[in-house]
């Protein structure tokens, strides 16, 4: 039996584990990237999709790359996280020039291919190739508050939005209580959690079980053409980071954790809660769960092999010669 084709949007902040869920989904057959929009957190959202785009030009594939939300709802962009990410975003590797953006704004683009595929899935009513559009976002979640408000119908319209973010019954990474995509925007956050969306939660309650070490850093390496060369590379140092709150030279698979959980090759456990989000005060980001609201699937363990599945994608990846 063949696994059906999941149209997919990707909202990212090309981030250096941002470039390791791209590199693993691009291997994915069944996972057809259709757009991509960006959004400042670990960097800024211009940089995020210059990343993106020569991301995509070493392994010489094209999807859509539009820029999205520079500063969170109703605040400023505080400067991302170069001490993690470095300065660049993608570990101070350098990358070839990106290709041009698309033209839209992120949200725009994602609004108008939550609607295309909509349609084209109401018309073909359940025949291949036709069916809603499925969302990853591994970013803050800026752009998605903005399409919101763009189409209020947003949680109707497309298939599963599966969001990298939060802690729930975890301690936070970047507070005691708060997760970083979360807190960098957690007004946009509470809108979403609470929307409605049929919503896959991959917090760090799970995303810390899950790791790379440097020997995954070396294979890619050995793997000799440049787009593995650079996520090695930046693997060693986004390692680097994680040893230092750690202690352990092992980094947490966050953003291609849930990815492998969006493109279902990756089986996770779930326990289902309401959240909401606290935006204000010492807790500012926390996710918590609540009484009322519409359920959202808290991924609290994942399948043991999931490192796995992720390193094999990454180095089956057809790549462009160096
Ligand atoms: C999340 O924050 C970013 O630093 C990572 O790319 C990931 O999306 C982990 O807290
Ligand atoms: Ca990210």
């Amino acid at each position: 039996m063949t696994t059906p084709t999941i149209p997919l949007f990707l909202d990212c902040d090309t981030g250096v584990d941002d470039a390791l869920a791209l590199a693993y989904l691009l291997d994915v057959p069944h996972v057809d990237l259709v757009g991509i929009g960006t959004v400042s957190g670990n960097i800024d959202s211009t940089t995020a999709a210059v990343n993106t785009s020569a991301l995509l030009g070493m392994v010489g594939r094209s999807v859509p790359v539009a820029v999205g939300a520079h500063d969170p709802l109703g605040g400023a962009y505080g400067g991302g996280a170069p001490h993690v990410h470095g300065v660049n975003g993608v570990g101070g590797v350098d990358l070839p020039a990106g290709v041009a953006a698309a033209d839209d704004p992120a949200a725009e683009l994602l609004v108008r291919l939550a609607r295309s595929h909509a349609a084209a899935a109401a018309a073909g009513a359940g025949a291949a190739g036709t069916r809603k559009l499925d969302v990853l976002a591994i970013g803050p979640l800026t752009n998605l508050a903005v399409a919101l408000e763009l189409e209020p119908r947003l949680p109707e319209l497309i298939g599963t939005l599966t969001i990298m973010g939060g802690a729930v019954w975890e301690p936070g990474n970047v507070s005691a209580t708060a997760e970083a995509n979360i807190h960098n925007d957690a007004e946009a956050a509470r809108r979403v959690l609470t929307a409605g969306f049929d919503l896959v939660l991959v917090p760090l309650d799970v995303t810390r079980q899950h790791r790379f070490d440097d020997a995954d850093g070396d294979r890619f390496i050995a793997a000799g053409d440049p787009l593995r060369v650079a996520l090695g590379t930046m693997l060693h140092r986004y390692i680097d980071f994680y040893e230092t709150v750690d202690h352990v030279r092992r980094a947490p698979l966050h953003d291609p954790l849930a990815a492998a959980i969006a493109a279902g090759e990756v089986a996770p456990t779930v326990r289902e809660t309401p959240l909401d989000v606290v935006t204000d005060g010492a807790e500012h980001g926390r996710t918590v769960p609540v009484e009322q609201g519409p359920a959202v699937r808290v991924v609290v363990a994942a399948d043991a092999a999931a490192a796995d599945v992720i390193r094999n994608r990454i180095l089956a990846l057809d790549a462009v010669p160096a």
